[in-house]
């Protein structure tokens, strides 16, 4: 059951939030539809100003972001409730390396790769959400829930690892742009490449336009389901490919995750 937030591209990243049962935490118990505290208000957002780091003491909540792509890389860390700025800009980590990136108790968003022209300059215009989307989420007891999104497209491969010991993983390292058909292509406002958003919003023009669900693009959405479909025909399930495929969350109990980003366009 889906939790349907008005932030296209959060769809997939609010049933995180109220619909990722856990043994500890069956959904009864999990209280869906109290309001989140790791939003940012429209105030907030109008005035935010991102937290800039190369890199912040690995202790506490947060995730590590390796760079396993052959230059240096940013990428962009927005919350929940602000699209329009993000909240913490992880800078020119070198090829190879891992920077820890501290992340506030109950946090609730994003991470995507980018560069500082598009997502805080913002000298090319206002949507900067073409791309892999890499959602994370925390409750209440710092507990914490992640998954790999491509609802809003796919400029390279992200993998996601819990570190409290439980071993489990999410996401996948196939490049998802090798080979697609032009028509699920799209150009990021920097110039970099994408497979397109697998959804869009409705519009008054299409059927049922008030039932609250996306319409899926079918030409990006079938690539996706092509490409990372298994050798046992069997489609991917470790990455949200739209709303209706994938069943990618995981849990990390202690809040502290490991990300690589694998080659991509920023
Ligand atoms: C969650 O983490 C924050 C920040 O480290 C801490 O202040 C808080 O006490 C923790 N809450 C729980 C329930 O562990």
């Amino acid at each position: 059951m889906f939790f349907f937030s008005p932030i296209l591209g959060s769809l997939a990243f609010a049933a995180v939030a109220v619909a990722a049962p856990t043994p500890e935490h069956p959904l009864s118990n999990r209280q869906a539809g109290t309001p989140y505290t790791g939003v940012l208000t429209p105030e907030q957002c109008k005035v935010l100003v991102p937290r800039k780091t190369k890199g912040d003491a690995d202790k506490g909540l947060g995730i590590s972001i390796e760079n396993a792509d052959s230059k240096p890389r940013s990428y962009f860390v927005y919350s929940n409730g602000c699209d329009t700025m993000p909240y913490i800009e992880v800078t020119g980590v070198p090829a190879g390396k891992t920077v820890f990136v501290s992340l506030p108790a109950k946090f609730q968003g994003r991470i995507q790769r980018g560069t500082h022209d598009v997502h805080v300059a913002r000298a090319k215009g206002p949507d900067t959400s073409l791309g892999t989307w890499l959602e994370l989420g925390y409750d209440a007891d710092n507990k914490s829930y992640g998954d790999v999104s491509l609802i809003r497209g796919c400029d390279g491969a992200v993998s996601l690892r819990t570190t409290d010991g439980s071993g489990i993983s999410t996401g996948f390292s196939t490049p998802c742009m090798q080979g697609a058909p032009a028509g699920a292509i799209g150009t990021k406002l920097s110039g970099g490449k994408s497979v397109k958003a697998t959804e869009r919003s409705k519009t008054q023009s299409d059927p049922n336009p008030n039932d609250g669900l996306p319409v899926v693009l079918p030409v990006p959405r079938d690539w996706l389901l092509q490409k990372l479909t298994n050798d046992q025909g069997k489609a991917e399930t470790k990455a949200y490919i739209d709303d209706f495929h994938g069943n990618p969350v995981i849990c990390d109990t202690k809040g502290r995750w490991h990300a690589t980003f694998h080659q991509g366009n920023p």
